[in-house]
């Protein structure tokens, strides 16, 4: 069969895991896909750098929107990251010439999520975005495919792993949260802009994602009270230990009679809870529904190979998908039916 033909924009943390995946387990992957995966265009700013991949015979593109717009690709996989600018020109040239798109970018889904996968649905494309929340754990397609039918009451979670991994540090080794916050930008965990981590919008951008995903509203990022950790110290963390709690930073969600609830902010969980046991830069995503009933799931919450971990399960899903296929709704329901976004009362 012919191959997928895959442009990476973006080989930071994320793109050059991705790339480096694709080339060491392009056989297996070959099997799996019953058809070869191959990079034929990536994108970044500085060319000269050593990504640690073979970019023989990959044609480069200084900018992502010429790749979008002339590479010979099947699929577009924005790993540039931010709501605005050359990710959401790119995706939005990407969906407009026909490619389907894989994005790790969840800053711009919470804020053009409906938009794009209005346009992707309208003309037959796949908008993947598995690693937009919660990193390698596979909660977009449980709430898309797995639970369809499920009525949800409520969904929690820690789902931003540069604050887990700094709130674990400092009570467990007594580190200061600069020191902290260092590391985790080091490990590649943090966003460009680590004050999104700290001060909780990017755990605010996930959980909107997840609200429509599970509540069937428009995206309502904005709508989220916002509280981060950044004024956390190690006084209130041994605080709250000597009372018998753990802080970790949750993003919360929940049904009402009146509407929808949402929020972010440092939170006390008993420290025999599953949810305090989760360290480090794990993250955990409960969700709560009436068929099911209580689902948890934990896992690798950042960090290179496992978040390329989630995209290449987007870009594989892509080259196992049939042309003309029913394709399943991306935020779960068709965008066009989505219902207004009611927040509770
Ligand atoms: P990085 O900052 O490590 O990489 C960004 C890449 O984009 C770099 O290669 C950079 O080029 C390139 N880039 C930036 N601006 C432009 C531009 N204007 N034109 C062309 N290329 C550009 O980010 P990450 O890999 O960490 O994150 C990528 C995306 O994945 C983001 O949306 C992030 O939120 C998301 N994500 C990240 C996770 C993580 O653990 N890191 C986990 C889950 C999601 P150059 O290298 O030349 O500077
Ligand atoms: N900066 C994010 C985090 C990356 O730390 O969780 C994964 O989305």
């Amino acid at each position: 069969a012919d191959a997928l033909k895959i442009g990476i924009a973006g080989l930071g943390t994320v793109g050059a895991s991705l790339a480096r995946i694709l080339q060491t387990r392009a056989n297996a992957l070959a099997i799996a896909c019953g058809r070869p995966l191959t990079i034929t265009a990536v994108s970044a700013r500085s060319k000269g750098k050593d990504r640690g991949f073979d970019l023989d015979g990959i044609a480069w593109f200084d900018d992502p929107m010429d790749m979008a717009e002339k590479a010979d690709i099947d699929v577009f996989v924005e790993l540039i990251g931010g709501a605005e600018g050359a990710a959401d020109q790119s995706v939005r040239a990407a969906l407009s010439r026909g490619l389907h798109v894989v994005t790790a970018n969840k800053a711009l889904l919470a804020k053009h999520g409906v938009a794009l996968a209005r346009m992707a649905e309208e003309k037959g494309l796949l908008l993947n975005y598995e690693a937009a929340v919660a990193g390698g754990i596979p909660v977009i397609k449980t709430l898309r495919e797995s639970l369809t039918g499920n009525h949800f009451s409520r969904l929690y979670g820690i789902m931003n792993g540069t604050c887990n991994y700094i709130l674990t540090r400092m009570e467990k080794e007594g580190l200061s949260f600069a020191d902290c916050l260092k590391e985790a930008q080091r490990l590649g965990y943090a966003e460009a802009d680590p004050t999104f981590d700290i001060e909780g919008n990017d755990t605010a951008h996930k959980l909107a994602i997840l609200t429509t995903l599970a509540f069937g509203s428009q995206i309502a990022a904005d709508e989220i009270y916002l509280e981060g950790i950044s004024n956390i110290s190690i006084d209130d963390i041994q605080a709250a230990h000597d009372l018998g709690y753990r802080i970790k930073l949750l993003g919360v969600a929940l049904k009402t009679a009146t509407g929808i609830e949402q929020r972010v902010h440092p939170t006390m969980v008993p420290l025999d809870s599953v949810i305090a046991q989760v360290d480090g830069v794990t993250n955990a995503v409960a969700l709560e529904s009436d068929i099911l009933g209580e689902l948890l799931m934990v896992g690798p919450g950042a960090g290179g190979n496992a978040t390329a971990s989630a995209v290449l399960g987007d870009i594989t899903d892509i080259a196992k998908s049939r042309p003309g296929a029913q394709q399943v709704p991306i935020l779960g329901r068709p965008a066009h039916l989505l219902e207004p976004y009611a927040k509770a009362e």
